[in-house]
C-alpha cells in the first residue's frame, strides 16, 4: 500500500516525498512537470508523468499500488498570474483536484492532506491568524483553495473521506539535496538570494510605508523540513481515524522584507542591494500564523524556527545548485 504524492516533483512535495521515504513509507509521485523537475523526485519512488485530471492514470495509479492516502500538492501557485488567468486556476486547483478525487473515492482512498494557504484569509482582521479567523480570499488563488477545502468538507460528509488541509504560510529554505526552484520564481528568499548569486542587480522591496517597525511588509517563513514533517504526521493522524481539520502550518513569528535582505546579507557576506518600488495590490503588510492547532492535534513543532537557519539552508541549496535543477 502507498501514499500518492501529487505535485511530488514541486519544491514542497519533493521534500515532502523525501520526509516520507525517512518514515518507512512507500511513495508513489503523479506529476505533470508543469512547474515540477524530474530530477527533484527520489529515484527509489515510482514516478507516473501525468494529470491530475487524467482520470485513467490516476485509476492505473490506484489499482497498481493500492493507493488509500494522497498528499495532494498539484496546483498553479502564482497569486499574482491567478488575477490575470482566473480560469487556468480553477481547472486545475478545483476542476482537475474534483475529477481526481471523483476516481479515487471510486477505488477506494479513504484519506486527503491537501495543501491549502494562508491566501484564504485574505486580509488580516487580526494576527496571530489561527483557523476561526474569517476567510475572504482576496484573489483567485486563494479562493480556489478555499473551494477546494469546502469540496473536501462535502466529500467527507457524502463519502467518509477524511482529509488534513494544511494552510501554509511561507514555505522556505531547504534540506541537502531539495530546494525551491518555481518558473518563474516570486518568492522573495530565493529572490534576494539570485542578487549574491549575480542574477539580478537588486532586489525590488514592494512598498517601504506599511504600518510596521521598517515599514516593509512583515511575513511568516516557515522551513520547508518542518512542513514535510507536519505532512508525514497528518497522514499518520488520519490513518489512526482523527476527524477532518484545518490547520495552520507556520513560524508564528514574523518577518520584515528588510530583515531578509539583512539576514541574507550576513549569510552570504555579500552586500545586496534593494530598489523601493510602490505597494503592490493586495498585499497585506503582516501575516503571521498561529500554529497552536498544529501543536495540539498533531504534535508538531517547528525545527527550524530561527530565520538565519532557514536563509542559511536555502543559500546552501542555491550556492551548490545555481541553475536550480540542472
Ligand atoms: N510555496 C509556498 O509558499 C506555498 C504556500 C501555500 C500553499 N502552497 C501550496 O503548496 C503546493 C505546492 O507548492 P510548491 O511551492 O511546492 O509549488 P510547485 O509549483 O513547486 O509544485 C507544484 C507541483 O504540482 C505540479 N502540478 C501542477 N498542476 C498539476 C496537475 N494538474 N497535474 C499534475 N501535476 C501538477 C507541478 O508540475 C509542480 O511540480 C501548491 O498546491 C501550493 O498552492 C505553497
Amino acid at each position: 500500500m502507498s501514499v500518492l504524492v501529487t505535485g511530488g516533483a514541486g519544491y514542497i512535495g519533493s521534500v515532502t516525498v523525501e520526509a516520507l521515504l525517512a518514515a518507512g513509507e512507500d511513495v508513489v509521485v503523479l506529476d505533470d512537470l508543469s512547474n515540477g523537475h524530474r530530477e527533484a523526485i527520489d529515484c527509489r519512488v515510482p514516478f507516473y508523468e501525468g494529470d491530475t485530471g487524467d482520470g485513467e492514470t490516476l485509476g492505473n495509479i490506484a489499482a497498481t499500488h493500492g493507493i488509500k492516502q494522497v498528499v495532494h500538492f498539484a496546483g498553479f501557485i502564482s497569486v499574482p498570474e491567478s488575477v490575470r488567468a482566473p480560469l487556468r486556476y480553477f481547472e486545475n486547483n478545483m476542476g482537475k483536484m474534483t475529477k481526481m478525487l471523483s476516481v479515487l473515492q471510486a477505488r477506494g482512498v479513504r484519506n486527503v492532506v491537501f495543501s491549502s494557504t494562508a491566501a484564504v484569509y485574505g486580509e488580516p482582521e487580526y494576527v496571530p491568524i489561527d483557523e476561526a479567523h474569517p476567510k475572504k480570499p482576496a484573489n483567485p488563488y486563494g479562493l480556489s483553495k478555499y473551494f477546494a477545502e469546502q469540496l473536501l468538507d462535502w466529500v467527507d460528509s457524502a463519502h467518509g473521506i477524511t482529509h488534513v488541509a494544511l494552510r501554509y504560510f511561507n514555505a522556505s529554505g531547504a534540506t541537502a539535496t531539495r530546494g525551491e526552484a518555481h518558473r518563474p520564481e516570486g518568492h522573495l528568499i530565493p529572490l534576494v538570494l539570485q542578487v549574491p548569486l549575480g542574477k539580478r542587480p537588486h532586489v525590488d522591496i514592494y512598498g517601504v510605508d506599511y504600518p510596521t517597525p521598517d515599514g516593509t511588509c512583515v511575513r511568516d517563513y516557515i522551513h520547508v523540513a518542518d512542513l514535510a514533517d507536519a505532512h508525514v504526521k497528518a497522514l499518520r493522524y488520519l490513518r489512526e481515524g482523527g476527524p477532518s481539520q484545518k490547520i495552520n502550518l507556520g513560524n508564528g513569528k514574523g518577518f520584515s522584507v528588510r530583515e531578509i535582505v539583512a539576514a541574507a546579507e550576513k549569510i552570504t557576506g555579500l552586500k545586496i542591494p534593494v530598489r523601493e518600488e510602490a505597494r503592490r495590490d493586495g498585499d497585506p503588510s503582516v501575516l503571521i500564523a498561529s500554529s497552536e492547532k498544529a501543536r495540539a492535534i498533531l504534535g508538531w513543532t517547528p525545527r527550524y524556527p530561527g530565520l538565519e537557519d532557514i536563509i542559511r539552508s536555502a543559500w546552501e541549496w542555491h550556492r551548490t545548485n545555481p541553475g536550480g535543477y540542472i
